[in-house]
């Protein structure tokens, strides 16, 4: 398989521009995040393990989040091009794909954004309830207000999106991401991007990057 992993800080826009990326059919694109909503959607055990953790902004236990994306990726054919999105969170996560010689991560891009801006974008953000794309109020507002562009569902604030757990979350991101930077740029897998842009022109420059 040939892993890239989307590193970066909560409202980084690792979602939006992985599922860009996998509207181009190229690339398969895992979000914990959204594997784990679905997940409490479904009232599945792995959900109710998990919300108490999701809803107070810490990090799920490695260890179910390490079963949830094996058992998750060994659906995928040896040759796909997948992209993980919001994992791995921890070195201990990146040390478990890296184990396994057919979910080695080929490349880590860091996603770099100023704190002051991941708060605009988090507390912005508005998920739709039905299919789960996701918009921000000024960025990227849907065509009309509180409808899902995609699908017509109505849009809604995720809870982990409010000022006070969004700023526990990127807390907890910085005690977590040097250690994995570390990993990855000592195996030499390590990319920095500046995403801080607009959309398109992040979409653009991983286009490169990756394709
Ligand atoms: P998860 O859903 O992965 O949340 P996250 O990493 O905190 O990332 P976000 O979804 O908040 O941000 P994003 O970088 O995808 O940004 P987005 O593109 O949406 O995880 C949620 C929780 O699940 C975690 O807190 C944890 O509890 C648990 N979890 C998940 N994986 C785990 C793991 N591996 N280990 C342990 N626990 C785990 O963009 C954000 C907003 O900005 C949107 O409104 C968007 O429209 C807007 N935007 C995007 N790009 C731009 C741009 N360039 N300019 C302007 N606005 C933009």
């Amino acid at each position: 398989m040939n892993i890239s992993v989307f590193l970066g800080a909560p409202g980084s826009g690792k979602g939006t521009q992985a599922k860009r990326l996998s509207e181009t059919g190229s690339f398969k694109h895992f979000s914990t995040g959204d594997m784990l909503r679905a997940a409490i959607g479904e009232g599945k055990l792995v959900g109710k393990k998990a919300k108490e953790y999701m809803d107070r902004g810490e990090l799920v236990p490695d260890s179910i989040m390490i079963e949830l994306i094996e058992e998750a990726l060994s659906h995928i054919s040896a040759d796909a091009r997948v992209i993980l999105d919001g994992f791995p969170r921890t070195v201990a996560q990146a040390e478990a794909l890296d184990r396994n010689p057919r979910t080695q991560v080929k490349l880590a891009i860091q996603f770099n954004v100023p704190e002051k801006k991941l708060i605009e974008r988090l507390t912005g953000r508005r998920i739709c309830k039905n299919c789960g794309e996701s918009f921000h109020l000024l960025f990227v507002p849907p065509k009309q207000s509180g409808v899902c562009d995609k699908c017509a569902g109505p849009l809604i604030q995720r809870p982990d999106d409010s000022e006070s757990v969004a700023l526990h979350r990127l807390e907890v991101f910085n005690s977590q991401n040097q250690k994995l930077l570390s990993y990855f740029s000592s195996a030499s897998k390590l990319q920095e991007i500046n995403a801080a842009q607009e959309v398109e022109s992040i979409q653009t420059l991983l286009r490169q990057i990756l394709c």
